[in-house]
């Protein structure tokens, strides 16, 4: 089968398309012919060899954690699931035709393979900032870097939690921010104040590690009112660092069910071949979106 991997760490030239075996569902997994593979700032990072205490790994290597694709082989002791199922997750080596999934829901009607590709991981992350952060309906959530993908996803789960949101993203996606039903405002020079404009803060997530973690203590009151995602200098404020993914494992039937009720929609910014992965990585490190990119098969 063809897949994505690297044989060094080093920029997105270190990528490239080979013949590879394909991997096979162990005990508590499944296998799919992969249809699209989500892009993730985490995949150029892992590249990088950047988070290697969070994500060991062994060269050379595959890339991609987030899929969607057909199920064609259940491992032992799964069910539930069967060959020709569709089905979005989050697994390994994800850039490939074939690739294993760990954890997995069935898309939802209507949602193509690329759009469902671009949702595990950031609603994972979501749901479980929202719930770290202890923000409640009726409260109001500062979300700085809100227009990427778990921007995305945390404004649209704010809003049918009846949390108000106000967040921070470039002038091009202030509409899109409006649209996910946040107040919205611009980062740089004076944000502060533009967001004191806007209204009172009960807490605040940094999902764009731009180093404000300063500014939003200031604006809750209180670093436990803070969260990062992003930013690795955020304890030294007393604010804490959310890196470990797991501790919602029904995060995806969550997303499929927001996604069936017309909750939640993350839009695909672009879709790459691929044979182009290379440049999903060089766009996505350019840290500006609206949405999702992903790879598709
Ligand atoms: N710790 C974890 O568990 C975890 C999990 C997932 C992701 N992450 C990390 O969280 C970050 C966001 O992930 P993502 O998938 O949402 O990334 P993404 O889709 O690439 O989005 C990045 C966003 O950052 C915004 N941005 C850029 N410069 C900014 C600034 N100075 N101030 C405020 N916002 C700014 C961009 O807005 P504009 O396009 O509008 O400029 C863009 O929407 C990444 O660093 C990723 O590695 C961590």
């Amino acid at each position: 089968m063809k897949k994505v991997s690297f044989a060094e760490f080093g920029g997105p030239d270190v990528l490239q398309l080979i013949d590879a075996e394909e991997p096979h569902a162990g005990p508590g997994q499944v296998r799919i012919a992969v249809r699209a593979a989500g892009v993730n700032p985490a995949d150029w990072r892992i590249r990088e060899g950047q988070v290697l205490k969070a994500h060991p790994v062994v060269l050379p290597a595959g890339v991609g954690l987030d899929a969607a694709g057909v199920v064609d082989e259940v491992g032992e002791g799964v069910e539930g699931v069967e060959a020709g199922d569709h089905v979005f997750g989050e697994g390994s080596s994800t850039y490939a035709e074939f690739a294993v999934l760990s954890a997995w829901a069935r898309m939802p009607e209507g949602l193509t393979f690329e759009e469902a590709a671009g949702y595990p991981s950031v609603v994972e992350t979501a749901l479980r900032i929202l719930r770290e952060v202890g923000v409640r309906s009726g409260q109001t959530l500062l979300v700085s870097g809100a227009s990427g993908g778990v921007g995305s996803a945390v404004l649209q789960i704010a809003r049918d939690r009846s949390i108000a949101v106000i967040g921070t993203a470039g002038a091009a996606n202030q509409d899109y921010l409006r649209s996910l039903g946040a107040l919205a405002t611009t980062y740089g020079e004076g944000w502060v104040d533009r967001v004191r404009q806007l209204g009172h803060v009960d807490a605040a997530l940094d999902l764009a590690g731009s180093g404000v973690i300063g500014e939003l203590v200031e604006l809750t009151g209180d670093p436990q009112k803070v969260i990062s995602i992003a930013d690795l200098e955020a304890p030294k404020f007393g604010v804490r660092f959310s890196g470990v993914a797991g501790s919602v494992p029904d995060a995806l039937a969550e997303a499929a069910a927001l996604i069936s009720r017309g909750r939640l929609h993350i839009p695909v910014e672009k879709a790459y071949p691929l044979a182009e992965a290379a440049a999903a990585h060089i766009d996505s490190q350019a840290g500006h979106t609206r949405g999702r990119r992903v790879v598709v098969v």
